[in-house]
This record gives structure tokens, sequence and C-alpha cells, in this order.
């Protein structure tokens, strides 16, 4: 059941009217469920229970501390992609030795900070970071676990934008020098290899990419251990996809695949899902500030835009847009559009609605990749973020300031001439 329902005329996060939300903390916000967040998790936890694994929660999607607080709870690891990312999973409670450590540029400080902490695993991308790691690990006397990213050359059928398992993608190496790269490992005394790697993209929509990808990642590891290297885990990355217009396929369906083609191996399996746990826990409350009707098109402006959410501007996406309080009279189609001063600032096209200024909306499917892209483009605060459990509701992330927002700037002495 989803966590957003009308309930006597108006929408609801699990109990909370979205509206007593907006009342309290203003619009735009984003309002999570964290029911919705738990059952997704649990999902994919139910589904492996009979098989050594590891949820490592992907802190790109939502890096809310209060959200990677309620996963570590359940015992999640995290998938982290800088030194901030790590930073922020201590600070919630998560533990350093469930966090794998992806990503093509990380920078030898980085390294540095995460052998410190001694997290579970680096996912290694490239030949170069591989000896840099080794280098920094064994100058701080520390052996690093890694994996190697493979690219498994696979098309995940997913927007260019967030497709990364193609040859042509900057992500992974091919299949044949991953095996030439745990030889090189192999020599590094500083370097332990543990496991093996991908992740071919996002917002995938079919099972079947992934188990090419898991039978590439298979045959990879059996030619390891016909070499002598044997691994502990093999992570599949993240990527399933959710039903924000089209329908995605079950996350007990997807873990049931995999668990088959995997059979009697004694891998711990590990995944990387981001999306899949918290996208649809989320929606972008705001306000319609002016309708603005004309021959050519309506336009319904709004006080969230690309700067609170950025993705229908940056992938043409799609998110439903529902009234918080559907009003009786004529719908008619609206663009749905923010203040920003450029024409691909909207929020949803072509969306029919009975609208009056003043009205609440809610952007759907908004947890995932909303608030974590949000920036201050034209000096926009960021939106509040709020927590909602059963008939509670908590602020998770204060709104900006104005004054938050040029504290970092410095206008030098002397600067006038
Ligand atoms: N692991 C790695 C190495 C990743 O790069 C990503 C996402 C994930 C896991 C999590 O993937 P998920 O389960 O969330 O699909 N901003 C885009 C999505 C970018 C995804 C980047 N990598 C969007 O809003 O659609």
């Amino acid at each position: 059941m989803s966590a957003f329902q009308h309930q006597k005329g108006s929408l609801h996060c699990e109990d909370v009217p979205l509206e007593a939300i907006a009342k309290t903390h203003g619009t735009p916000t984003y309002v999570y469920s964290r029911e919705a967040i738990e059952s997704a998790f649990l999902a994919y936890q139910t589904a492996l229970a009979d098989r050594p694994h590891l949820i490592c929660y992907a802190v790109k999607a939502n890096s809310n501390l209060a959200v990677l607080n309620v996963l570590a709870g359940l015992g999640a690891g995290f998938d982290v992609v800088s030194a901030g990312e790590l930073e922020r999973v201590i600070a919630a409670g998560g533990a350093a030795d469930k966090v794998v450590f992806s990503g093509v540029g990380k920078t030898r400080q980085e390294m540095q900070s995460a052998l410190e902490h001694g997290i579970r695993c680096f996912n290694v991308e490239s030949e170069s970071e591989l000896l840099a790691l080794a280098e920094v690990a064994e100058q701080s006397g520390h052996i690093a676990p890694i994996s190697v990213r493979v690219n498994p050359d696979v098309d995940a059928g997913t927007h260019p934008y967030i497709s990364t398992g193609l040859r042509e993608n900057k992500f992974g190496v091919d299949a044949g020098t991953a095996r030439r790269l745990y030889q090189v490992a192999r020599e590094q005394p500083a370097l332990n290899a543990v496991g093996i790697d991908c992740h071919i993209g996002s917002q995938i929509l079919d099972i079947a990419p992934f188990l090419e990808s898991l039978d590439c990642l298979l045959s990879l590891i059996d030619g390891l251990a016909a070499d002598g290297i044997n691994l502990q885990h093999l992570d599949i990355g993240g990527g399933l996809g959710v039903s924000y217009e089209a329908s995605a396929p079950a996350i007990s369906d997807y873990m049931a695949v995999l668990s088959e083609r995997l059979g009697s191996r004694g891998l711990e399996l590990i995944l990387e899902p981001g999306r899949s746990i918290v996208a649809l826990a989320g929606a972008l409350i705001t306000t319609v500030q002016y309708l603005k009707p004309s021959e050519a098109k309506n336009f319904a402006i709004v006080d969230a835009a690309m700067n609170d959410l950025l993705r229908p501007s940056l992938y043409n996406a799609w998110q439903d847009i529902q009234a918080v309080t559907p009003r009786e009279g004529k719908s008619l189609d609206w663009d749905i559009v923010g203040p920003i001063c450029e024409t691909g600032d909207f929020l949803g096209k072509d969306r029919t609605l009975a609208l009056s200024e003043g009205d609440l909306l809610a952007v759907m499917g908004s947890g995932a990749y909303g608030f974590a892209m949000a920036s201050n483009y034209n000096t926009r605060p960021r939106a509040a973020e709020v927590l909602v459990s059963g008939d509670s509701a908590q602020l998770i992330g204060k709104r900006e300031s104005l004054n938050d927002l040029w504290q970092r700037e410095i206008i030098p002495e002397n600067l006038a001439r």
C-alpha cells in the first residue's frame, strides 16, 4: 500500500494530512514516510534471509541523517561515494565496517579517511586508483579491502545520463582488465581482494540486464578462482527502478531471481539500492502561487523549482503531481513550473488538474534524488524536510535561511578600488 493516500478528501502521508505539514512548516517541503522506507528495505532483507547478504543503501539517493539513522537501525550497510557521505553515515549512527566506497575519483585524502574508519570495501574503478590506494594504505600501515568494479557492457535500457554499464561509460573496467587487476592487487602487500562489483545504471525496469551482469561476474569469479584468487562477496550494485509511471518489478521478484541464479554458491551478496528504498516514500509539497492561463499554454507557477527538484529538468523525468485537496470545478491542462529564470524550470507538463491560486500540490516519488540534488540556484534556500511515522510528523531538515546562503562568502578588504 502506498504511504500517500487520500483520506476524507485530502492527501495524507501515513496518518498525517499534508495540509497540516504545510501549515506548520511552510512550502516547499519534502515529506517522507518512515514506514515506506522501512518496508522497502525489509523487502530486500526478507527476500535474502536464507543467504549471506548485506544491503548497502546508496546514500546519494537521500542522505538526510534521520533517513540514514532509520536504515542503520535496521542493520543497513551503506554505499558511499565521497568522504562527506562516509562522515554522514558515521554521524547518523551507521557502522563503518558495513560501508562500501564507490566512485571513479576517490582522492587520496578520501582513501586515507576511509581506511582510518575501517570501511568494508573499496570498489576500485581503474588501475591508477588501485595503485594509489595501495600506496596510501601502505604509507599509513593499513590493509585496504578491495573489489574491482566490472563494466559488463550491458544495456540497462535507461536514460543515457544514468546508464553506467556500457563500454563507453566512464565506470569500471572490462572483464579482461578486471582479471588482470586482481593479479596486480595480489602483488601489493597493502591490498586484500575480498570481492567483485558492478553497477549498470539506475531506474532499470527490467531484471534481464541485472542477470546478464551477474553471469558476467560469476564467470569472472570462476576464472579468478582458477588463478588462485578466491573472493568472498559479489556486489551487484543498485539500480532497480520504481513505478513513477511504468510499472517496475517488485524487489522480492528481483531478489528471487538473483538468488536462484546464485544457487548454492556461498558468496555473500551485496546490493547498493538507493532509489527503490526511498523514492516512493517521499513527496515534495508546493503551493500554487499564480495561475497564468493563455491561448498557447496554461502555466501554474508554484513555489518549488528546479533547484528543489531537478529530475524533471535534467532527465525530462515524469513524476506524478497530485492536488493535496482535490477541488470540484473544471480541469485544465497545466504546466507546473517554478519561479526560476529558465524555460527548463518545470516540475511537470500537461497535467490535468482543477486548480486555484493557493492550492497545495504534491510531487510524488520525490524521496530519491530530490533533496539530495537540490541547489541554491537563484539564491533560493533549500526546502524543509519532514519525516512522518504514523500520526507524528517531525522536522528532520530545517529550511535554509537567506543568511545561511552567503555565510561562506567573503568580501575581501580593499576589494573596492
Ligand atoms: N551504486 C552506485 C555505484 C551508483 O552509482 C548508484 C547510483 C547506486 C548504487 C544507486 O542506484 P539506484 O538504486 O538509486 O538506482 N540522479 C539520478 C540517478 C543517479 C544514480 C547514480 N548512481 C536520478 O535522479 O534519476
